[in-house]
């Protein structure tokens, strides 16, 4: 298959570029570079391009012929959707209709998009399926669920064929260890850990302890980078048999809290990381688990890396020596 990757040069989109490469599949990386890392990406198939500038869109369109397209541009931090909600709107939302609008003047009908765990907000349930109810709370989420009704009102009326794919917790990094999580700023758990292990960072921060949960932190569920890959191939070979718009949760099924990471951590990097205690981050859940039965029966989807020290063995190769 030609696929196109948005966002290809980003922490997600650059695995499943390499993924596909593995694999032998043509890629086409389109990102404008505003967080994503050239050096994430091979140059020959980088077409710097914004959603945001449909005529630089379609350009792409134009040079090339794509048997699918998979969607990882977005804005996706929370707190700043809540200081900065047009931006998330008109990244996420608007963008993405640029993206729709200019694949169906191309004739391409297959798309995998990347949505969230966001779209719940606060779940009802320990452990979160499909068919929970979607009450996000803050813009990002609201975002993400806005594109996820968009893409089922265009396989009602053009015939899209669409897999919205909601991730839990994006975690590690290629084995390899040539590329890897960059962001800047980093507000994600894992890499400030292996970071705070290294010495760089010196105010690691515990966002709550008294959550009601064992050990009165977070639980998340983190599913390895080139896991949440091999689910967006098995996607989009899915809809080679099956129109529509289709939607998978995509987790390990697993929760760690905050101080079990640490602790991982802590015996992965064999170094001491210290750590102050810190109030609630706002909008964060207590206990945000995927049940990814429906990615498994379905997609016969198979997580490879289902321990927590594994994936964060892999991050930590990366961060010792980060290219970018
Ligand atoms: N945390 C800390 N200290 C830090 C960073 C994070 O204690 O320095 C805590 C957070 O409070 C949270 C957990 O570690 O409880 C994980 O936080 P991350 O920022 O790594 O990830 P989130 O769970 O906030 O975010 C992820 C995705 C988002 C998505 C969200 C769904 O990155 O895109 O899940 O709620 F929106």
């Amino acid at each position: 298959m030609k696929i196109l990757v948005c966002g290809g040069a980003g922490y997600i989109g650059s695995h499943m570029v390499r993924y596909l490469g593995g694999r032998g599949h043509e890629v086409i990386v389109l990102d404008n570079l505003s967080t994503g890392h050239r050096e994430a990406v091979d140059e020959r198939q980088l077409e710097v391009a914004d959603l945001l500038v449909p005529s630089s869109l379609k350009a792409v369109f134009s040079r090339h012929s794509f048997d699918g397209v998979i969607h990882f541009c977005a804005r996706s931090l929370v707190g700043e959707s809540v200081s900065q909600p047009y931006a998330y709107y008109e990244n996420n939302v608007a963008g993405t209709l640029n993206l729709l609008q200019a694949m169906r003047e191309a004739g391409v009908s297959k798309l995998v998009f990347s949505s969230t765990a966001a779209v719940f907000g606060h779940p009802e349930t320990t452990l979160i399926a499909e068919d929970h109810p979607t009450r996000p709370i803050n813009p990002y989420g609201a975002s993400k669920l806005m594109v996820e009704r968009i893409l089922a009102d265009a396989a009602s009326a053009y015939g899209l064929r669409s897999t919205a794919l909601r991730y839990f917790n994006a975690a590690g990094a290629h084995p390899e260890g040539r590329i890897g999580e960059s962001h800047q700023p980093e507000t994600h758990l894992i890499p400030n850990v292996l970071r705070a292990a290294l010495g760089q960072e010196a105010g690691l921060k515990v966002f709550g302890l008294d959550y009601p949960t064992r050990d009165g932190t977070c639980v998340r569920d983190y599913v390895h980078v080139n896991d949440l890959a091999s689910a967006h191939l098995l996607a989009l070979q899915h809809m080679e048999s099956y129109e529509g718009a289709h939607l998978f949760n995509l987790g390990n099924g697993q929760g760690f809290t905050v101080l079990e990471v640490i602790e991982a951590a802590r015996h992965v990097t064999g170094r001491s990381i210290s750590y102050a205690q810190g109030n609630r981050r706002p909008g964060d859940p207590a206990v945000l688990v995927a049940s990814s039965d429906k990615a498994q029966r379905v997609l016969g989807w198979r997580p490879r890396f289902t321990d927590i020290g594994e994936i964060i063995e892999t991050a930590w190769r990366w961060h010792q020596a980060p290219r970018y």
